[in-house]
């Protein structure tokens, strides 16, 4: 068999917990089907996301509140047929976990179950999060914690960085600390003060996975389109863009459009 056959060695739960003792930094990105999962597999990141910023940047949506549970599963199973490396981790969309536990396991089991991800993603610290938390635990389902700015709550939030205020940094590390205890195998930090998410990330022995909380975490997040320069005019001061996809695929089509006008193409060597 070759390589390119063989199946490759599949990243774990007990790496990424290797990973944090080891201080090595997590890579993890977001992907919405199966092309670009193949291309984010294929390049070597330990975790792929399949984020409800599906909603954003797969549907255009404003927010994250509109995606459903069945989208969440389309885009988990597209996005499977595509990881073969990678552990992947998809979300539970809004109103999937928070009603009752119940409806969590039941929501995060589809999940499981129809997407074949190794884990899932949900939001926020409170009591019933956490409660939420070890119940899918107890379950079997891995879950993946997600604190500091999170989408769900952006009516209730506003989209802007959090922990600044007096006592949120030790509320957000107690709420770190519990969610650990539930048995979360990593956590989110997104939008939080640099010094908040290295407090949040030396109080816990579970990787934190940093977006638009500084350089202290024990891994980075991305959503692809935006890393990939795909999602024109979305300039957060945290983005890096490594690319201009949404430039060179313009610049790709006007091309296409051209030669389809003049009439270069298709020439002979694209006719049967
Ligand atoms: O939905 C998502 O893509 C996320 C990441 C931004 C962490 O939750």
């Amino acid at each position: 068999m070759s390589e390119s056959q063989s199946a490759p060695k599949r990243v774990t739960l007990r790496e990424i917990a290797r990973m944090k003792r080891d201080g090595e930094k997590l890579v993890v990105v977001t992907a919405y089907d199966v092309l670009f999962a193949r291309v984010v597999d294929a390049s070597g990141v330990d975790i792929v996301l399949v984020g409800d910023s599906l909603g954003n940047v797969v549907a255009g949506l404003d927010s994250t509140l509109p995606v459903k549970l069945d989208h969440m599963i389309y885009h988990g199973a597209a996005v499977r047929r595509g990881v073969r490396r990678a552990f992947l981790v998809v979300d539970m969309p809004f109103l999937s976990y928070q009603a009752s536990i119940e409806r969590a396991i039941l929501n995060a089991g589809r999940i499981m179950q129809e997407t074949s991800a190794d884990a899932v993603k949900l939001e926020g610290g409170s009591r019933e999060a956490v409660d939420t938390v070890s119940a899918l635990i107890r379950t079997g389902i891995p879950v993946m914690a997600h604190l500091g700015f999170t989408p769900q709550s952006v009516r209730a939030l506003g989209m802007r960085v959090q922990g600044r205020e007096r006592g949120d940094a030790d509320r957000l590390t107690e709420e770190a600390i519990a969610l650990e205890d539930a048995g979360a195998f990593a956590i989110v930090l997104e939008l939080l003060p640099a010094d908040v998410a290295k407090q949040i990330t030396a109080a816990v022995s579970i990787p934190t996975i940093g977006i638009g909380a500084g350089p202290h975490c024990d891994g980075q997040v991305l959503v692809l389109p935006d890393l990939l320069g795909l999602n024109d005019g979305f300039e957060p001061k945290f983005l890096k863009k490594y690319a201009n996809l949404a430039g060179d695929a313009r610049a790709a089509v006007e091309k296409y459009a051209d030669e389809v006008r003049s009439g270069a193409y298709p020439d002979a060597s694209h006719s049967n």
